[in-house]
């Protein structure tokens, strides 16, 4: 495997993407705590990082076991640290080197850069620029205005790079991270879904050995793939937790527990719609919706984990991002973020927690699953909150008002589907505004409800674009929608972005 030290660059997952993209498996670690550098770590990458070198608060990582004993690629910061640490000089730059340039000097003799062209795009952002070299560094590649692009200390298997392969922008940026992890750290391309799933059931079969698992299913991608790999392993020891809690969408409930005893697992549908809309009753502050919801989700959850004698383990869908979160570097003096996923277990629930996707990006988690013969529809469904209906309702919250809701959102969603436009989108849904709006339906004024329909593209859900969906079908959807659902005779279509709105509008 590949060893990525963070230095805490918003790109640093990004770099392990890349090289995991190479079935090659690879782990984000802080600079400062790194696990022993045994013969699995075949090399190591230094990230870039917020920080200057110059500035006194620079993480700087202890090399010592690692440079010329390990293959070692500084990218960004990682090079300008290697270059600073080791005798050059790295000043501010006066020209801006953010964005686009083009490699006027490639040293193609260099392992790095084997069949990386001249003038190849590659990406740029840093403020500062390695001025002067160490006398044992070779440049092996420039822009035109970085002159020290790229360099090896020669006598050694380090080298340099200021520019980001990761990105995509870098047009052969993958190339050039496949010369380092493949043909100078010499890893075999061989971590793919298929092997993920053979050593993650094998070391699940032995962690757990007899014990019996408890794991709260959604219904969604990360819970549904750590069932199936738990389920794997174990078998009838796994029980399954799905709560309704009255604001998932139509039928929704009982679809997704259909699909479940399709696939094998022991599911257990606790249908608890009456207990959180009571609870819900007269609420309409956002976060108050919420932690009412996630309180008695874990109550709920506990209750029927009692029910299961002896159980030992809760298993949980987290997966990496969540994990890298609550590890980062953030800033020198390192503090360490609790993410809700991680470790979220509640006290009194004295179980031990296996988390089989913990090592996994999401798209990743959808590759484990579809080599796990899971359908296209759980691995690629819309995101939905935990919250789910509830933030899409604005205002209080009564069982009157979920049900439209949901009719609403049935017939948008379905729309979606049939029409073609469901995988085009990242998410969409109905939001049930709290106004009523004056309409006419024959010749009757009427009076009734507006609801908002939403729908997004997006990557990871940070940022968002509202998705440019046909106006026929807009048209269609808002007919079918006031023609069927019986207190609403408005529809509006949401276009704004986030930022500045969200994507939820609660
Ligand atoms: P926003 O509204 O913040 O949403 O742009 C970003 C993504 O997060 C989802 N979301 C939630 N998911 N619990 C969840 O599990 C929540 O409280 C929650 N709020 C928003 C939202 O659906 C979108 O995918």
């Amino acid at each position: 495997k590949i060893l990525i030290l963070d230095f805490g660059s918003q790109y640093t997952q990004l770099i392990a993407r890349r090289v995991r993209e190479l079935n090659v498996y690879c782990e984000i670690h802080p600079y400062n705590n790194y696990p022993v550098l045994d013969d699995s770590v075949k090399g190591v990458i230094l990230s870039g990082s917020p920080f200057s070198v110059r500035d006194p608060k620079a993480p700087i990582p202890d090399l010592s076991e690692m440079k010329a004993k390990l293959p070692l690629l500084g990218v960004c910061y990682g090079a300008q640290h290697l270059a600073h640490c080791f005798g050059g000089e790295v000043m501010a730059s006066n020209k801006r080197e953010y964005g686009r340039a083009n490699l006027t000097f490639v040293d193609d003799s260099n392992s790095l850069f084997k069949n990386i062209s001249l003038n190849s795009q590659v990406w740029m952002s840093h403020g500062d620029t390695i001025e002067k070299m160490p006398s044992n560094f070779k440049v092996i590649a420039s822009t035109a205005d970085v002159a020290n692009a790229a360099f090896t200390i020669e006598g050694e298997n380090t080298y340099g790079i200021q520019f980001h392969p990761e990105v995509y922008h870098s047009t052969e940026g993958k190339e050039l991270l496949k010369n380092y992890v493949v043909g100078i750290c010499g890893c075999a391309q061989d971590w793919t879904p298929d092997s993920f799933v053979e050593s993650t059931v094998t070391e699940l079969k032995a962690k757990i050995g007899d014990d019996k698992v408890i794991l709260g299913l959604s219904g969604g991608v990360d819970s549904t793939v750590a069932a199936m790999l738990l389920h794997k392993a174990i078998g009838e020891n796994l029980y399954c937790i799905f709560v309704d809690n009255g604001l998932l969408r139509k039928n929704e409930f009982y679809n997704v527990l259909k699909k479940y005893e399709v696939l094998g697992l022991n599911v257990i549908g606790v249908d608890a719609g009456e207990r959180f809309l009571k609870k819900l009753a007269g609420v309409s502050d956002p976060e108050t919706k919420r932690k009412i919801i996630g309180n008695t989700f874990v109550d709920v959850f506990d209750e029927e984990s009692h029910k299961i004698e002896d159980a030992k383990w809760l298993g949980q869908g987290t997966i990496y991002p969540d994990v890298i979160e609550s590890l980062s570097v953030n800033g020198p003096s390192q503090t360490i973020k609790s993410h809700h996923n991680v470790g979220g277990l509640p006290d009194y629930m004295k179980l031990k927690v296996v988390e089989p996707l913990r090592l996994l990006f999401k798209d990743e988690v959808r590759r484990v699953g579809k080599s796990m013969g899971l359908e296209d529809k759980f691995i690629q469904r819309h995101p939905f909150p935990g919250p789910g209906l509830a933030i899409r309702i604005l205002g209080d919250i009564t069982p009157e008002k979920v049900q439209i809701l949901q009719e609403v959102d049935d017939i948008y969603i379905s729309g979606l589907k049939s029409d073609g436009l469901y995988h085009e989108v990242w998410q969409a849904g109905a939001i049930l505004l709290p106004i009523q709006s004056v309409g006419v339906m024959g010749d009757e004024r009427t009076y009734e409800r507006v609801v908002a329909l939403r729908a997004v593209g997006s990557t990871d859900g940070m940022t968002a674009d509202w998705s440019h969906l046909p106006y026929e079908f807009l048209a269609k959807i808002s007919n079918q929608i006031i023609n069927n659902v019986k207190g609403v005779n408005r529809v509006v279509y949401d276009i704004s972005s986030k930022p500045p709105a969200t994507i939820e509008w609660e």
